[in-house]
C-alpha cells in the first residue's frame, strides 16, 4: 500500500533536478570552451567569474573574451578609473597534469614584473619602434594582472594583410632590434617568443597612428643576475618554437640569447608567411633532432628561397651552429635581402635588355615572337613560357628567320635568366 501510495506521488511530480554546483574550475573549463571564437562567449559566464574571484566591483564594464590561453583567461575590461584594459586571469591553479601551483604563480607574477621593468625602461627611449603594454595592477590572491590593452592585432592576423614580403620582414627586424635591447638590459631573454606572444599595434598618445611591435606574454622570462626574477624554472610556452636546450635538457635557467635565436627563427618563418607554424605535441618528435631537422626543412619548402638560410641557420639543433648574437641573425636576414634585391634589379636590367631587343625587330619578327613578347611580363614566367613554347619551335624560328642572330641574342637573354 505505502508503495504503491509513494509510486503514484512519484508519478506526478517532476524528476528532482540536480542542481549543478558552479565551481571556479567548471566555469573555467565553460570559458575556455570559447577558445575558437572568444567573442562569442556569453558575458554572464565572465561576470560569474569575476564574482567567484571577488573582483567584479574592481571593474565597471566587461567589454569581452579576449582569448583562452595555455594558462589563463584573458578579457577586455574597464577599470574603475575607465581605462579599457586587458584582464589577465591565471587558470594556473585549476591546470590538469601535475603543475605545480606555486610555480604557476611564481611564472605569472615574475612575469608582470619583468614586463614593468621592461617598460620603465623603455620609457626613456624616444621614437622607439617597439613597445610592451604597461601594466596597471597584479594581484597574487586571485592571481591576475590588469595592463594597457593593445590597439590592434596579433602579429599574424595583422601581417596577413601586409602583402609585401619585405615589409612583413621590416617587424621581424623591428622585433629583433627590441629582443637585443631586453638583453642590453639586464640579459632579459623572453624564452616564449612566437608570433601569438606578438601584437602590431598603433601607439596612444601623440604619436597616434603609428605602428609598434608589443611583444606581450612575459611568464617565461628571466632576467640575469637578478635572483628574485630569475628563478629556475621548469616548463615551456610553446613546444616547437622551445629550443633543445629547454625542451631535451629541461635547463631554462641556462638558456642565453642563442635559445632565444632559436626561437625567433620559427617567428621569423611565422612572420615570412604570415601563418602560425604548425605545433607539434608529441614529446617523443620533439625530442628527436631528425624529426625537428625534418620539421624545419619542410617549414623552409613554404618560404621563398633567399629566406631558408636565416630560417634554417637559427633552427639548428646544435646552439654552436646557429648565428651567436642578435647582431649576427640579422646580419644575416639583411645580407640575404641585400642579395634578392641585386638579383631583382640584374633580372629586371636584362628584362628591360629583351624589351629593346624586341623592340629593334621588325614587325616580321615581332610576329614571330609575339608569344614570347607579350607574356615577358615576369622573369618568372618568361622562363616558364620558354619551357612551354618548346626550345625546338624556337629554334626552327631562329634559322628561317633573315633576322636569326637578333633572335639568338634574345634567345640568350632568356636562358641567362633561367
Ligand atoms: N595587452 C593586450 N592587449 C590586447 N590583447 C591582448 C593583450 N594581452 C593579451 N592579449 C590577447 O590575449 C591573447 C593571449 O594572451 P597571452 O599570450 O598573454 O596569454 P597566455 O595564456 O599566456 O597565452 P598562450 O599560452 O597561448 O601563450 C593574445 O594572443 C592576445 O590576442
Ligand atoms: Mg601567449
Amino acid at each position: 500500500m505505502f508503495q504503491s501510495f509513494s509510486f503514484k506521488k512519484n508519478k506526478n511530480k517532476e524528476p528532482p533536478k540536480k542542481i549543478k554546483k558552479i565551481t571556479y574550475s567548471s566555469l573555467v573549463k565553460e570559458i575556455s570552451a570559447y577558445v575558437i571564437n572568444p567573442i562569442s562567449c556569453p558575458e554572464k559566464l565572465l561576470i560569474d567569474l569575476l564574482d567567484m574571484l571577488n573582483i567584479k566591483s574592481t571593474f565597471r564594464k566587461i567589454h569581452g573574451l579576449q582569448a583562452v590561453g595555455g594558462e589563463a583567461i584573458v578579457i577586455a575590461v574597464q577599470d574603475n578609473i575607465g581605462r579599457d584594459s586587458i584582464l589577465k586571469i591565471s587558470t594556473g591553479y585549476v591546470a590538469k597534469f601535475g603543475t605545480d601551483k606555486i610555480k604557476v604563480v611564481a611564472r605569472f607574477v615574475r612575469g608582470c614584473k619583468i614586463q614593468h621593468l621592461i617598460y620603465k625602461e623603455l620609457l626613456s627611449l624616444d621614437n622607439s619602434f617597439f613597445r610592451v603594454p604597461e601594466i596597471y595592477a597584479v594581484s597574487e590572491k586571485p592571481l591576475y594582472c590588469v595592463m594597457e590593452w593593445v590597439n590592434g592585432a596579433r602579429a599574424v592576423d595583422y601581417l596577413k594583410t601586409e602583402k609585401n614580403i619585405y615589409k612583413r620582414i621590416d617587424f621581424f627586424l623591428i622585433l629583433l632590434s627590441f629582443v637585443e635591447f631586453c638583453y642590453s638590459r639586464g640579459a632579459i631573454i623572453h624564452r616564449d617568443l612566437k608570433a601569438a606572444n606578438i601584437m602590431i599595434g598603433t601607439f596612444p598618445g601623440k604619436s597616434y597612428g603609428k605602428l609598434l611591435i608589443y611583444v606581450i606574454d612575459w611568464g617565461y622570462a628571466k632576467v640575469e643576475g637578478n635572483g628574485s626574477l630569475t628563478l629556475e624554472m621548469e616548463g615551456i610556452g610553446s613546444p616547437a618554437h622551445a629550443s633543445p636546450r629547454q625542451l631535451v635538457n629541461e635547463d631554462m635557467k641556462n638558456c642565453t640569447i642563442v635559445d632565444e635565436i632559436y626561437s625567433l627563427g620559427l617567428t621569423f618563418w611565422e612572420f615570412v608567411t604570415a601563418t602560425y607554424a604548425p605545433e607539434i605535441r608529441s614529446l617523443k618528435k620533439l625530442e628527436s633532432k631528425n624529426y625537428m631537422d625534418g620539421y624545419n626543412r619542410e617549414l623552409a619548402k613554404k618560404l621563398p628561397q633567399f629566406a631558408r638560410i636565416p630560417f634554417l641557420k637559427s633552427r639548428n639543433w646544435e646552439a654552436k651552429d646557429r648565428p651567436q648574437s642578435i647582431i649576427a641573425f640579422r646580419r644575416l636576414i639583411t645580407n640575404v635581402i641585400q642579395d634578392m634585391k641585386i638579383l631583382v634589379a640584374e633580372k629586371k636590367k636584362k628584362q628591360r635588355e629583351i624589351v629593346e631587343v624586341h623592340k629593334g625587330l621588325t614587325s616580321e619578327d615581332k610576329s614571330v615572337n609575339t608569344t614570347i613578347y607579350t607574356d615577358l611580363r615576369t622573369e618568372e614566367e618568361a622562363k616558364e613560357n620558354v619551357k612551354k613554347e618548346g626550345d625546338d619551335s624556337i629554334k626552327k624560328e631562329i634559322e628561317t628567320s633573315k633576322y636569326g642572330s637578333v633572335l639568338r641574342d634574345f634567345l640568350k637573354l632568356i636562358s641567362d635568366m633561367k
